[in-house]
C-alpha cells in the first residue's frame, strides 16, 4: 500500500511537469525530397541542449536547426527541407544568435514556454536572428521569406548591460510567417537601448500575443504591411517605432507605463516614411504621448502618415496624438475612450477631403463583436491535452510522399479522428489526393511544419466541372464546428477545375477556425508547376494548358457561416521557391477568395490573396465581414493575356466579365480585381494593400512617375452597399483606386503616399 501511494505520488509529480504533446508524439514527418533519414522534427535536447540555465546551449540549438542541411546560410529559399525545432520547458543560455533556417519552425512547449536567456557578453543581431546579415544584404530576400514561425518563448536580454545594443528577435520576413505567444524581457534602466523585435523590411505577415517588458523600444518595425494583435507593452521607453510602411493594422494593443506609445514620425514632415496606420480596440495607460506623428495638412508626401483609430481607451494619457507643432488630439489625466478619429484623405463617400479630427466609428454588427471588441481567437495549440488525444495521418496509413494516392488513407484518418473525438496530426508530407477530401463537423486538424494536401489527376482538371480539393462540410449550411491549423492545400500539374477549399459549414457558438492554413498553388517541388513546366513567357498571350493550375483558391458558399480566419495566404506562385534564382513562372488560377455566405460572420485577420486571374477577393450578397489588413497582387503577366483568359466568366459565381464595365474605358481595364464587393452590407475593412506591380512582367508601370499604369482599376463596389467601409486603402500600380458601380471614386494622383496611393477613410454611405 505504501509502495503504491509512493508510486502514485511519483506519477502525479511526473504529470505536473508533463511535456507538451508535440514533444511526445511519434515523430514520423516525411520530407520526400530529402536524403533518407532527414529529420523533420528535432528536439533541441537530442542535440545536446541542456536548458538548465547554466550551460551555453547555443551550439546545440544551432546543431538541431542545421541537422540534415536545411536551407540556411547562402540558400535562396526552399520548400524541401521543413523542420520543427522543439524546445522543452527550461532556460536555454545562449551567447550568440539562434539562426533558424528557411521553412523552419521554432516551437517551445506551449504549456511551459522555454526561456532563451542571453549571456552578459552575448554577440549577435537578435537572440533569434531570422534573417542574418552575413554580408551587407540580408541572407534571404525579405519579401520571399515564407512559411516560418516562432512560438511559445520567453526572450530574455536582462543579462546584457542595458546600455549595450541588444535585439530580441530580428524578423524581416514576408507572408505566411508568424510570431505567437512570446514574452520579451528587457532591462528597465533609464539608459537601456535594447529592442525587443526588429524588422527593417519585407512583406508580412501576421503576429499575435506578444508581450514586451522594459527596453528602449518594444518593437521597431518597417515592412510593406502587417497585421498585429494582442501586443502588451509594459515599461518600454517607446512601445512601437514604425520605421516605414505602406499599411499596418494593430488590434488589441495594451500599452502601459511607456513614454510614447506609437512613434510614426519617421522621416519628419518633409519626407514622411510611414504610409499609414490603422489602430483599433486598444488601450494606453500612464503614457504621456499615445501616438507621435509628423503628419500635418502640408506634410509630404500628401497622404503619408495617414492614421485611423477606433475604440481606443486612455487612462492617464495627457496627449493622445502629438504632431510637429504640438497636441493634435488631447488626451486626459483621467480616463476616456476615443470613439474614432483620423487624419489623411476621406471619401465619405466622395472626396478627397483632407482632414484631421473625429469621425463616426464604424457601426459594428453584433455578430462580429465580443465584449465590445472585434472577436479574436489565437491558434489553439491544445497544450493541455495528452498525446493520446492525437491520431497521426502517417500512422493511419497515409504516405505523404507526393506520389502515392493517399485519398482513402487520409480520409479514413480524418474520419477515425472525428469518430474518436481526437485531433488529426498531419505529419509533414505531401499527401497526393485524386478526389475530394471531406472534413466533417467536429474535425480538428493540426499540421507539422505545413504539410501539403495536393490534388492531382483528371477529377480536378475539368474547367467546366470544378471540384473541391478539401471540402469543409459536405453540403452548404451543414451544422458543425471545425478547427484547422498549420497546413497547406495545393495542386499538382494541370488542375483547371480545382477549388482548393470549399467552406460549407454553418457554425453556431464558437466560430470555426483556420489558423496558418494556406493555399499554395505551384512554385514548389511536387507541384510540377515550376520553372521546367511553366517558365514565364513575357509578351505571349498563348496559354500553356499544363499551367492552368486552379479554378478557385477558396469558396465560402451561401449557407456557410461563422468562420474565423487568421494568417491565411491564398497564393498562386509568381516564382519557383525551389529554384535557386527564384525564376518567375506563369500559372493560371481563376479566382482567389469568394465569399457568398448569406449571413456571415467572417473574420479575416491577416489574410492575403495573390495572382489569381479574375479577382483576389470577391464578396457577393453577403454581410458581417471583418477584414484586417488584406493584401493582394495582380498576376504579373496581365494584360498579356488579360483577366478574361483562360477562365470564361461564370455568371452563377458572379464572375466579373469586364464587358459593360470596361466599355469605353482606356488602359488595362480587364485586369484582376483586388477587391470586388457586390450587393453586400457590413463589410468592414481595416487596412487593405491592393497592389499591381507588373505589366507583362515589367515593373516600369508601378511608379508615380510612370503614372501608376499597370492597370486601370482594382477596387469595385457594386450594387447595393451599406456600411461597406475601408480604412487605409493603399493601392499601387492602378490609376483608379476605387470604383462604385463602374464610376471612378478616387484617382491615384490625388492621394499620393510614399509608394502607394492612400485613402484613410472610405465610407459607402
Ligand atoms: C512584353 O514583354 C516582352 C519582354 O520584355 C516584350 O518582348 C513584349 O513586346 C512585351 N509585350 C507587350 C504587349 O508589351
Amino acid at each position: 500500500m505504501r509502495f503504491l501511494s509512493a508510486l502514485l505520488a511519483a506519477a502525479s509529480l511526473v504529470s505536473t511537469v508533463k511535456a507538451h504533446w508535440l514533444g511526445e508524439i511519434k515523430h514520423q514527418g516525411y520530407a520526400p525530397y530529402t536524403p533518407a533519414g532527414y529529420p523533420v522534427f528535432r528536439n533541441v535536447k537530442d542535440y545536446g541542449a541542456r536548458g538548465d540555465g547554466v550551460t551555453d546551449d547555443t551550439a546545440a540549438i544551432n546543431a538541431a536547426i542545421n541537422a540534415g542541411n536545411p536551407c540556411n546560410r547562402g540558400c535562396t529559399s526552399t520548400t524541401m527541407t521543413p523542420a520543427v525545432v522543439y524546445f522543452p520547458a527550461g532556460t536555454y543560455l545562449i551567447s550568440s544568435s539562434i539562426l533558424p533556417a528557411y521553412f523552419t519552425q521554432l516551437i517551445g512547449d506551449a504549456a511551459n514556454p522555454p526561456t532563451l536567456k542571453a549571456t552578459s557578453n552575448f554577440a549577435g543581431f537578435g537572440l533569434i536572428d531570422g534573417n542574418p546579415y552575413y554580408t551587407e544584404v540580408l541572407n534571404w530576400k525579405s519579401v520571399n521569406v515564407f512559411f516560418r514561425q516562432i512560438r511559445n518563448f520567453i526572450i530574455d536580454t536582462t543579462n546584457i548591460p542595458p546600455a549595450t545594443a541588444a535585439t530580441g528577435i530580428h524578423w524581416p520576413t514576408a507572408q505566411a510567417t508568424s510570431l505567437q505567444n512570446i514574452v520579451f524581457n528587457m532591462p528597465t534602466a533609464s539608459n537601456v537601448v535594447h529592442v525587443g523585435l526588429f524588422i527593417e523590411e519585407g512583406s508580412g505577415g501576421f503576429m499575435t500575443d506578444l508581450t514586451f517588458n522594459g527596453g528602449a523600444t518594444g518593437a521597431s518595425m518597417g515592412n510593406q504591411q502587417f497585421t498585429m494583435r494582442n501586443f502588451k507593452f509594459n515599461n518600454c521607453k517607446t512601445a512601437i517605432i514604425q520605421i516605414w510602411n505602406w499599411g499596418w493594422t494593430y488590434h488589441g494593443l495594451s500599452i502601459n507605463n511607456c513614454q510614447v506609445g506609437i512613434d510614426m514620425s519617421a522621416g519628419g514632415s518633409s519626407n514622411l516614411n510611414v504610409g499609414s496606420v490603422t489602430l483599433l480596440d486598444s488601450s494606453f495607460t500612464n503614457v504621456p504621448v499615445a501616438i507621435l506623428t509628423a503628419w500635418t495638412p502640408s506634410s509630404n508626401p500628401d497622404t503619408a502618415g495617414s492614421l485611423v483609430i477606433e475604440n481606443i481607451a486612455l487612462n492617464n494619457v495627457p496627449v493622445a496624438i502629438k504632431g510637429p507643432s504640438g497636441t493634435m488630439l488631447a488626451g486626459t489625466t483621467g480616463t476616456t475612450t476615443i470613439s474614432a478619429w483620423s487624419n489623411g484623405h476621406r471619401y465619405t463617400p466622395s472626396g478627397p477631403v483632407e482632414a484631421s479630427g473625429a469621425i463616426n466609428a464604424n457601426p459594428r454588427p453584433a455578430a462580429l463583436v465580443s465584449n465590445g471588441r472585434f472577436y479574436t481567437r489565437s491558434k489553439p495549440q491544445y497544450e493541455n491535452l495528452p498525446v493520446s488525444s492525437f491520431i497521426s495521418a502517417r500512422s493511419s496509413g497515409a504516405k505523404g510522399d507526393g506520389a502515392t494516392d493517399d485519398t482513402a488513407a487520409l480520409q479514413n484518418a480524418i474520419n477515425s479522428a472525428v469518430s474518436q473525438g481526437k485531433i488529426l496530426f498531419l505529419d509533414y508530407g505531401l499527401y497526393r489526393v485524386t478526389s475530394t477530401i471531406k472534413i466533417p463537423p467536429g474535425a480538428k486538424v493540426v499540421g507539422e511544419s505545413f504539410p501539403v494536401i495536393l490534388s492531382s489527376g483528371g477529377f480536378f482538371n475539368d474547367i467546366n466541372n470544378p471540384k473541391p480539393v478539401v471540402q469543409v462540410g459536405s453540403t452548404s449550411g451543414q451544422a458543425g464546428q471545425v478547427e484547422l491549423s498549420d497546413f497547406i492545400i495545393g495542386t499538382q500539374n494541370a488542375q483547371a477545375g480545382a477549388v482548393c477549399i470549399e467552406w460549407n459549414l454553418a457554425t453556431s457558438g464558437t466560430p470555426s477556425g483556420m489558423w496558418d492554413v494556406h493555399v499554395r498553388i505551384g512554385g514548389y517541388t511536387g507541384s510540377q508547376q515550376q520553372v521546367a513546366q511553366c517558365l514565364k513567357q513575357p509578351g505571349s498571350a498563348a496559354v500553356n494548358k499544363n499551367c492552368i493550375v486552379a479554378y478557385m483558391a477558396m469558396h465560402v458558399t451561401k449557407g456557410a457561416s461563422n468562420l474565423y480566419m487568421e494568417n491565411v495566404w491564398l497564393w498562386t506562385a509568381d516564382h519557383d521557391i525551389d529554384d535557386a534564382a527564384n525564376t518567375q513562372i506563369t500559372l493560371y488560377s481563376g479566382r482567389g477568395l469568394y465569399i457568398e455566405s448569406q449571413n456571415g460572420p467572417f473574420w479575416l485577420w491577416g489574410t492575403g490573396s495573390e495572382h489569381h486571374v479574375l479577382y483576389q477577393y470577391q464578396l457577393a450578397n453577403t454581410k458581417n465581414i471583418f477584414m484586417g489588413q488584406i493584401q493582394t497582387e495582380t498576376p504579373y503577366f496581365q494584360p498579356t493575356p488579360n483577366a478574361l483568359v483562360p477562365f470564361s466568366p461564370v455568371s452563377s459565381l458572379n464572375d466579373p466579365d469586364f464587358a459593360a464595365s470596361c466599355a469605353g474605358v482606356s488602359g488595362n481595364c480587364a485586369n484582376a480585381w483586388g477587391l470586388r464587393v457586390i450587393n453586400s452590407q457590413d463589410v468592414l475593412v481595416y487596412g487593405a494593400g491592393l497592389y499591381s506591380f507588373f505589366n507583362n512582367y515589367s515593373t516600369a508601370c508601378s511608379t508615380f512617375t510612370a503614372g501608376q499604369t499597370c492597370q486601370q482599376r482594382i477596387t469595385s463596389i457594386e450594387g447595393s452597399a451599406s456600411n461597406v467601409n475601408i480604412y487605409n486603402l493603399n493601392t499601387i500600380g492602378t490609376r483608379e483606386m476605387l470604383n462604385r458601380n463602374g464610376a471612378q471614386v478616387a484617382w491615384y494622383a490625388d492621394n499620393a503616399n510614399t509608394f502607394a496611393s492612400n485613402i484613410a477613410v472610405y465610407k459607402s454611405d
